[in-house]
């Protein structure tokens, strides 16, 4: 029996080990557009937090919408929590447990309410509907917005939607965050209110596609530069990217 128990054991400590997001050789491209991913390996672990640059069109959205599944690579395998994904079924389980915040907030607000935006992922993962409005005013009031909350989504400005997006995210407590370009459109109060709840956050990893590594400082505990397809460390301030 004591064999048995070892075993158990080690299985636990290898499982502790593998990476959150793992990509191994994807290539992408998209019909009558050249190549945008060219054989590109990505590994997040536990405690990351990665600052993401490359100029505009380097493929970084690409990248993030290969990683939970919305776009299919050419070739290459992602793994999620150690479990090679290629179905749309085999993206189901990890999305919950991965929080995209897309470029553009149009392209994740859909309710008549901000209230209703925000609660809707914490119900879809069968919280009941007070606690999904607690979690969702708690977000909204984490990053200066509760007044929101009755505003009609379409209407709101591009950093008061983009706030609203974010808080849409957290709302359903996910242990990743992928972030596209979260600062974008955002006045300063904001940007320091965003990167606040960040920090604060209990996250297991976070990654931020941004054109201001600067304004992440202490945030960030790595840097990516994608170049030609590939991501590369961006490793001292004369590698810091002007873009
Ligand atoms: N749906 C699409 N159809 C065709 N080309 C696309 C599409 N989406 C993006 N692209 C192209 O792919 C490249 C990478 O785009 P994207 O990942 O959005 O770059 P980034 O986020 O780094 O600015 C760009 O040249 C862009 O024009
Ligand atoms: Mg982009």
């Amino acid at each position: 029996m004591d064999s048995g128990s070892g075993i158990v054991f080690d299985f636990f400590a290898v499982e502790y080990e593998l990476s959150l997001i793992r990509l191994d050789n994807i290539s992408f491209g998209y019909p009558n557009c050249g190549q945008v991913l060219k054989g590109l390996d990505f590994v997040v672990e536990k405690g990351d937090r990665i600052a993401l640059t490359g100029g505009n069109g380097a493929g970084k959205t690409t990248l993030f919408h290969i990683i939970l599944g919305l776009l299919t690579p050419q070739s290459g395998r992602v793994l999620l929590f150690g479990k090679e994904c290629r179905e749309e079924e085999d993206f189901k389980e990890p999305r919950k447990k991965i929080g995209l915040l897309f470029q553009d907030p149009d392209d994740q607000l859909f309710s008549p309410s901000v209230i209703e935006d925000v609660s809707f992922g914490p119900l879809n993962l069968g919280m009941s509907r007070e606690d999904a409005l607690a979690v969702s005013r708690k977000w909204l009031d984490r990053l200066g917005i509760a007044h929101l909350e009755k505003r009609v989504p379409y209407e709101l400005s591009g950093g008061e939607k983009k706030l609203v997006a974010l808080a849409s995210i957290l709302a359903m407590e996910p242990r990743v965050l992928l972030l596209d370009e979260p600062m974008a459109g955002l006045e300063s109060q904001a940007i320091k209110r965003f990167l606040s709840t960040v920090e604060k956050g209990d996250f297991d990893a976070v990654v931020i596609i941004t054109h201001m590594p600067q304004m992440l400082g202490s945030l960030v505990n790595k840097k990516l530069r994608l170049e030609e397809g590939k991501l590369k460390e961006v490793l001292s301030p004369t590698d810091e990217p002007l873009c």
